[in-house]
């Protein structure tokens, strides 16, 4: 076991590596060389990036690749993804070829007001905590006019301050529900800082409140922060064609396929195994998004699943109707998402991918990803009322097998060309290996 260490973010790099190898990896030096195989020979490039966190001794890479023809609301994207998952750019690409042909994607922000609340505790009358705040709230917002007046140049800031009580659930404890617009900003530090702000404020208007007895005035603020949970930042994506433009793939019909297909919707809307599972394809899309494009996927994923279960049972987050020959499909979940501040401007593929997209506003950005997330969920329920997903999953992760294996590239081409026609299995591939090799 490795011994304590205090002061260890203070080290040097090379010297928390030195720690690290001599405790965790028995003095191997090929641990050094790896770590520092990923450092970047750009001192600067590798600064900022150790920069991002604390501790930081190598880089982390993930693929990042871009899926070419979305055609959405009319115009036509070529989307930034970074995962590491084989099958899921393959997916969107074929998703986005698919139905650029039947009319494209088309999407619409529905509402883009974010949330956070200040935590406390009142003991007291509760209507005189509600006079109280009514008289505050307008000095309330203003005394965050210090934070909030470079986002009203903007056209957001703060929307609204409700006093929530909670003292039926938990005994004293209330709420400042406080709405904010933060239009191209994700926005979160701009709502932390607000929300401080109003903590501070209330509880020391509380102590010059004369209507307040002692006990009244000892407002104790428990916590500030931002909520992941959006429901009023939502975005809605679908797809439609004639029943006819659907594929007839093997023994279904396009009819058939439709049906099919409406009836896996349906089991992921009534069958939460099944819609953790469906949702988690939706978010393979969009997580690779939004990774890409420097937001915060923990975030987005939190307010996808909780939004998933709003209405007290976790269901899919889209939808499929067969209405009058005519087949739709969608999605709607909250995405709060920026396109400055944050890693937008600092991280150079971040940049890049929003370069990509033709430096999206907010809204724009929400649009496309929530069309990743349905063409992902399209293409997902496409193999599995199909071939079945292990098909083309197995054929995108071959590559992964022969590198397992450390194929050599006339090797690979041998074994591409032969799984071409051949079912991927891991003991295939390796049953093939061996073959080529004698
Ligand atoms: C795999 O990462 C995602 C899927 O399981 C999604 C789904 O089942 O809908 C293929």
């Amino acid at each position: 076991m490795a011994p304590v260490v205090s002061g260890f973010s203070k080290l040097s790099k090379s010297d928390k590596i030195n720690w690290l190898i001599e405790h965790h990896f028995n003095n191997d030096q090929n641990t050094v060389d790896i770590l520092k195989t990923y450092w970047n020979s750009d001192k600067k490039l590798q600064q900022l990036h150790d920069e991002f966190t604390e501790n930081t001794i190598s880089n982390y890479y993930l693929p990042f690749s871009v899926a070419p023809n979305f055609l959405i609301n009319d115009k036509r994207f070529t989307i930034p993804m970074a995962i590491e998952e084989s099958s899921v750019v393959a997916a969107a690409s074929k998703a986005a070829k698919f139905w650029q042909n039947r009319g494209g994607f088309k999407a619409e922000v529905l509402s883009t007001v974010k949330v956070g609340q200040v935590h406390f505790t009142y003991t007291g009358d509760n209507k005189k905590l509600k006079t109280f705040f009514e008289s505050t709230k307008a000095s309330l917002i203003a005394s965050a006019s210090h934070i909030t007046k470079n986002m009203e140049k903007r056209g957001g800031g703060v929307l609204d301050i409700e006093l929530r009580d909670k003292s039926s659930e938990i005994e004293n404890y209330y709420q400042l529900h406080c709405t904010f617009n933060t239009v191209d900003a994700m926005g979160a530090n701009f709502i932390n800082s607000c929300l401080e702000q109003f903590a501070d404020y209330l509880m020391k208007s509380a102590i010059t409140y004369d209507d307040f007895t002692d006990e009244e005035k000892d407002i104790e603020i428990i916590m500030s922060i931002l909520s992941n949970y959006v429901p009023e930042c939502l975005v809605k994506a679908y797809v439609s064609c004639p029943i006819k433009d659907l594929p007839d793939v093997g023994a279904l019909s396009s009819l058939q396929y439709a049906e099919k297909f409406v009836r896996a919707v349906q089991i992921a809307k009534i069958e939460p195994y099944r819609a953790v599972t469906h949702n988690k394809g939706i978010m393979n899309g969009i997580d690779a998004v939004v990774l890409a494009t420097g937001n915060d996927f923990r975030a987005i994923e939190a307010g996808a699943h909780a939004y998933a279960s709003k209405d007290g049972k976790y269901t899919s987050l889209t939808d499929a109707t067969i209405e009058n020959d005519v087949f739709s499909f969608s999605i709607q979940l909250p995405l709060a998402l920026g396109t400055v501040g944050g890693l937008t401007t600092l991280h150079p593929l971040v940049k890049l991918a929003l370069h990509l997209l033709e430096n999206p506003n907010a809204k724009k950005l929400m649009e496309i990803t929530a069309v990743a997330g349905l063409a992902q969920n399209f293409a997902a329920i496409n193999s599995l009322i199909t071939t079945g997903i292990q098909q083309g999953h197995m054929k995108m992760h071959l590559m992964n097998i022969l590198n397992q294996f450390q194929a050599t590239n006339e090797e690979k081409e041998q074994l591409v060309e032969y799984f071409k026609t051949n079912t991927v299995t891991h003991s295939e591939v390796v049953y093939q290996i061996e073959k080529l090799r004698g």
